[in-house]
C-alpha cells in the first residue's frame, strides 16, 4: 500500500516504537504506584519522555507535560477551562472540529472566527486583530491546517494575544514533529498535539503542554497516587490532569516516536516533506481537470494538501485510489471551516498527506493512477 493520509495518522512508524510498546507490557507496572522496579521503571520513562518532550516542545519544565489521549483531549482541557458559559473565544478560519465542536457544546458562548482570505498571512493578521477584544477569553489557533497544508502566522498571532493579555491555546496536530513548537517564547497557555501523527508514536497518545502560568481544571477526576486522603485532584501539574493509570505502553512507543524524530531533525523531515509536494504540485496540476488548492508561498506550505478532479466525486476518487493500494483521505476533514474559507463546503477534497517515510516514487505512481482513472 503507498499511505498519504499522514495528516489523519502515520501507518509507517519507525520500528523501535512498536518494539518499545512490546517491552512496555511485559516490564511495565504502574507509575507512582509502588515502591517495587517495574513500578519504578514506568514512573522513570514517563518522566524521561516527559523531559524530552518539555525540552522539544519548549515548555517550562516536565511537569508541564500531560499525556493525554489523543490532540482531541488535550483540546477539550484547555478550551474548558477557559472559556466559560456565555463567553467569548476567537479562532482561525481553519480550525477542526475538536475545537469548533467543542465549543459548541459550552451553552452560549460566542465563537467569532477570524478569516477574510484564504492563504493569507496578512490577512489573518489583521482578522485576529479587529475580532479580539475585551471580551475574547481565549484565542484557538491551528499552527498548520489539517485540510490545506497552510502554515498560520503563529508568532505574530501569539505576540498579538500577548499584547491584548488573551490567553492562546494553539493546535499543534499537524506542526508537532515537522516544525519549531515554542510554547513558552509564544507565552502559550496551551499547546494541544496528538502522539500518533508527526512524533510517530500509536494511536491514543497524545500530549497537552501548559504554558508555566496555567492551571488547567481536570476533565477526569480520579486516582493519581498521590495526596491520596484528600477528595479533590491534586493542585500541581502533572499530577492534578492524570487521573488513573497510564497508557504505559503508549507513553514508551510515544517515546520512541520521538526520540526517532529528535534523531533524524524536524528541519530534515519538513525538508524531505517539502520535497515531495514540490514534485506533487506540478503534476497534479496536470492531471486533467485538476484544481490544487495551495498557498503560493512555499515557506507557508507544509506536507499536506488537498484537491479536486473536475465534476468527480471526491470520496469516489478515493475510494477508486483505495481499492488499487492508494491511500488518501476524502471529504471534509473534520474542519468544515476551511472548506467553507476554499468553498469547497459542498464538495469536500481529496487530500495527500506525507510523512517522513513517503519515496518520489509514491507520488509517481499516485500521478499515474490518476492519470488513468
Ligand atoms: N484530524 C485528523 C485528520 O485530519 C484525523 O484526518
Amino acid at each position: 500500500m503507498i499511505y498519504l493520509d499522514a495528516a489523519a495518522t502515520t501507518l509507517q512508524k519507525p520500528v523501535e516504537v512498536a518494539s518499545a510498546m512490546a517491552q512496555a507490557v511485559r516490564q511495565y507496572a504502574s507509575p507512582g504506584r509502588g515502591g517495587y522496579p517495574p513500578s519504578a521503571a514506568a514512573a522513570e520513562l514517563a518522566f524521561c519522555c516527559r523531559t524530552e518532550l518539555a525540552e522539544f516542545l519548549g515548555a517550562a519544565g516536565p511537569e508541564q507535560i500531560i499525556f493525554t489521549s489523543s490532540a482531541t483531549h488535550g483540546l477539550n482541557i484547555a478550551i474548558r477551562t477557559l472559556v466559560g458559559p456565555g463567553d467569548q473565544a476567537v479562532i482561525s478560519g481553519y480550525e477542526h472540529n475538536a475545537v469548533t465542536r467543542t465549543l459548541a457544546s459550552i451553552p452560549g458562548v460566542e465563537t467569532r472566527v477570524a478569516a477574510t482570505q484564504l492563504f493569507s498571512r496578512e490577512a489573518d493578521i489583521e482578522a485576529f486583530r479587529s475580532q479580539i477584544d475585551h471580551k475574547t477569553k481565549a484565542v484557538i489557533c491551528t499552527h498548520v491546517s489539517n485540510v490545506f497544508g497552510y502554515i498560520l502566522p503563529i508568532g505574530e498571532i501569539a505576540a498579538l494575544c500577548r499584547e491584548r493579555e488573551v490567553p492562546l491555546i494553539v493546535d499543534a496536530s499537524q506542526s508537532a514533529g515537522v516544525l519549531p513548537i515554542e510554547t513558552e517564547t509564544w507565552q502559550a497557555a496551551y499547546v494541544a498535539l496528538p502522539g500518533h501523527k508527526g512524533l510517530y508514536g500509536p494511536q491514543g497518545t497524545g500530549v497537552l503542554v501548559c504554558g508555566k502560568e496555567s492551571r488547567p481544571v481536570p476533565l477526569l477526576t480520579g486516582g493519581t497516587g498521590s495526596e491520596s486522603r484528600l477528595q479533590q485532584m491534586p493542585d500541581y501539574l502533572p499530577d492534578g490532569q492524570e487521573a488513573g493509570t497510564h497508557n504505559m505502553p503508549g507513553i514508551a512507543g510515544l517515546y520512541a516516536g520521538l526520540r526517532f524524530v529528535r534523531r533524524v531533525g524536524t528541519e530534515r523531515i519538513l525538508r524531505h516533506e517539502r520535497q515531495l509536494m514540490k514534485q506533487l504540485i506540478p503534476a497534479l496540476k496536470r492531471v486533467p481537470g485538476a484544481e490544487v488548492f495551495v498557498p503560493e508561498c512555499g515557506s507557508c506550505h507544509a506536507g499536506v494538501l488537498s484537491f479536486r478532479l473536475g465534476g468527480k466525486d471526491c470520496e469516489t476518487v478515493s475510494g477508486c485510489l483505495g481499492r488499487q493500494g492508494i491511500a488518501l483521505r476524502a471529504g471534509l476533514h473534520c474542519a468544515p471551516l476551511a472548506h467553507q474559507l476554499a468553498g469547497t463546503l459542498e464538495t469536500g477534497t481529496i487530500r495527500a498527506s506525507v510523512s517522513a517515510f513517503n519515496r518520489e516514487s509514491d507520488i509517481r505512481t499516485l500521478t499515474w493512477m490518476l492519470n488513468n482513472l
